[in-house]
C-alpha cells in the first residue's frame, strides 16, 4: 500500500470544457486522475446542468447546479481546466460557467485559487488559441494561473487507447504540470492557516 501524508494531499477539480459523452478533455481528466491519486485527489465535474447566465437570476437562493459548482471552487485546493477549442475559443459552455463563478464582482470563487489549464484538439495546434483566451478570463477573475510551460494536446484522437489517454510523453510533461499546480495549492493553503 502506498503511504500519504495527508499534508501533501490536494483536493483538485476537474472541470471539462466539453458536454460530449466521449470527449477526450473529460477522458484526459479521468485519466489524470487515476494517475495523480493519491497525492492529488482530482473530483471530475462536467457543465451539462449549468443554465445561461442571466444577472436577473444570479441571486439567492439560485440554481442548485451553480450553488453546486462554487462549493466544489471553493472546497478544492486548486482546479484544472481540460477544454477543447471551439472556433479559435473556449467553448461556450464553459464560458458560461466561469461567468456565473466570477460573480459577485471581485470576490468570485475563484480568487487566488491556483489554476492550471489543459487544451487538446484534434489539430496540430492542440487548442492554444482557446488556452489564451481563457486564461484573459481567469485573469479577470483573479484567479491565480499556475505558471510554467504550457500544456497543449495536439493531434489528441492519436494519443488515446480504450479512452485512456496513452501518450507517455505528453503524460510525463503533465504530471509535472501537476506537481507545480500542487505546490501551489499547498502554498496557498499554509498562507490561508497563517492569516
Ligand atoms: C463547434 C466546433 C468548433 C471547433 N473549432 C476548432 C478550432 O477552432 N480549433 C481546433 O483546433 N479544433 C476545433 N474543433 C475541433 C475540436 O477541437 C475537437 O472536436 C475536440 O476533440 C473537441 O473536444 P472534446 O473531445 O473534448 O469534445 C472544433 C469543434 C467543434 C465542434
Amino acid at each position: 500500500m502506498q503511504y500519504t501524508n495527508t499534508q501533501d494531499q490536494v483536493r483538485i477539480l476537474g472541470i471539462s470544457g466539453s458536454l460530449r459523452k466521449a470527449s477526450f478533455s473529460t477522458a484526459i481528466l479521468r485519466t489524470l486522475a487515476r494517475k495523480a491519486a493519491p497525492l492529488m485527489l482530482i473530483d471530475v465535474m462536467t457543465l451539462e446542468e449549468i443554465p445561461f447566465y442571466n444577472e436577473d437570476l444570479d441571486r439567492s437562493p439560485g440554481s442548485s447546479a451553480i450553488a453546486r459548482l462554487k462549493r466544489s471552487v471553493v472546497e478544492s485546493d486548486g482546479v484544472l481546466i481540460a477544454t477543447p477549442e471551439y472556433n479559435h475559443g473556449i467553448p461556450g459552455v464553459l464560458k458560461n460557467a466561469l461567468d456565473w463563478t466570477s460573480r459577485p464582482a471581485f470576490q468570485s470563487c475563484f480568487r487566488n485559487k491556483p489554476v492550471s489549464i489543459i487544451s487538446s484538439s484534434l489539430a496540430f495546434t492542440g487548442g492554444v488559441r482557446a488556452q489564451y483566451q481563457l486564461r484573459e478570463t481567469l485573469i479577470a477573475m483573479h484567479a491565480q494561473l499556475v505558471m510554467g510551460p504550457e500544456v497543449v494536446i495536439g493531434g489528441v484522437h492519436t494519443k488515446f487507447a480504450d479512452s485512456e489517454y496513452n501518450d507517455e510523453t505528453g503524460l510525463s510533461f503533465i504530471m509535472e504540470s501537476l506537481e507545480r499546480l500542487r505546490v501551489e495549492a499547498l502554498v496557498r493553503r499554509t498562507s490561508m492557516v497563517a492569516y
